[in-house]
């Protein structure tokens, strides 16, 4: 009896002093001084995790051609300093969406939600130089606010993604807007929703709001289509407004809602969302919506050519 107590005692003890460390630790924001390896599906995870040292084997990076913005040679070469942590198929996607600028002489502008350890501000900087003009990075760490030292372009702004005064007091700052703004925060489907309604008004013509980490059962593409509404952001959605239509499809839209997909005749002036939004494109963990450079005003179908079926 008394050494199943003792055991006990010891054991609680032992965790104790390890949740101890861990805590001082955290605290102290020093390297944990021990690995954990946990056995996942086969495969050793270790956590701190290690530096990944060249090409992931069968990394799709391989097979992408053109890569104008080299964000992946500035990601592995980045071994000391500043920690980033990414998900290495959203390379090819920054290249996608970010590589114009990399070949263009455009200057651009930037805002990133959730810097963290400040790397891929870093990242950012190294690979746009001259023309980022503005680099905002957004957290609820005040701390992140010490990489406003990485240089004059760079600023930090605290406050939570899913709080919409934080987010309106962003837009009075910086007016000019973002070409690119990184929702790379909380992940938390109400706050990524929050941030969309109220920072879509400030991605420039041209510019993208790409979403990161959208993992899981997570509805923010249904509320974008759909429509929602919470505390602190509401929208009516895209294809079916407030959701009346779900799962009743119609040949011929009903008039009603600012929808993408709106035709009521063969040539009309469009609704706000289809002079806005360029596309809505989805990959895996990812969401990027566009923004058109050129407003879509006239929408029309027009005819070519002489001969036609006799229907
Ligand atoms: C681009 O930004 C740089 C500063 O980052 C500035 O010196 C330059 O004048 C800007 N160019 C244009 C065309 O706005
Ligand atoms: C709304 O904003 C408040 C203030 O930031 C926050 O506490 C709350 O969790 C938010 N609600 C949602 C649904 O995100």
């Amino acid at each position: 009896m008394q050494i199943k107590v003792l055991c006990l005692l010891l054991v609680v003890l032992a965790v104790a002093v390890a949740v101890g460390i861990h805590s001082i630790m955290v605290a102290l924001r020093a390297p944990l001084p021990f690995t954990v390896s946990v056995e996942y599906r086969g495969q050793v995870r270790k956590y701190p995790p290690e530096p990944t040292e060249g090409r992931p084997e069968g990394s799709d990076l391989q097979v992408e051609k053109e890569q104008p913005c080299g964000f992946w040679e500035i990601f592995i070469n980045h071994n000391e300093g500043p920690g980033v942590h990414k998900w290495t198929h959203y390379f090819p996607i920054y290249e996608e969406h970010f590589g114009h600028f990399c070949r263009g002489r455009e200057n651009l502008t930037m805002g990133e939600i959730g810097i963290h350890s400040g790397g891929s501000l870093l990242m950012w900087r190294q690979a746009f130089g001259e023309k980022l003009q503005l680099l905002v990075g957004m957290d609820i760490n005040p701390d992140t606010k010490a990489w406003e030292r990485f240089g004059p372009n760079v600023k930090v702004e605290i406050g939570s993604q899913g709080d919409p005064q934080f987010l309106q007091s962003v837009k009075r700052k910086y007016p000019e807007g973002f070409d690119i703004l990184l929702d790379d925060g909380s992940h938390i489907p109400d706050h990524q929703f929050t941030t969309f309604v109220h920072m879509w008004e400030m991605i420039r013509p041209g510019g993208v709001l790409l979403i990161e980490d959208v993992h899981g059962v997570n509805p923010l593409l249904h509320w974008l289509l759909h429509g929602h509404s919470h505390e602190n952001a509401s929208m009516p959605g895209w294809y079916y407004p407030n959701d009346k239509e779900t799962g009743k499809a119609t040949e011929v839209p009903t008039d009603d809602g600012n929808r993408l997909n709106r035709a009521p005749m063969m040539a009309f002036t469009s609704l706000s969302v289809q002079r806005e939004v360029e596309s809505i494109k989805v990959y895996p963990f990812v969401i990027a919506i566009t923004r058109r450079k050129v407003p879509l005003v006239d929408v029309q179908a027009i005819q070519h050519g002489s001969q036609w079926m006799p229907y």
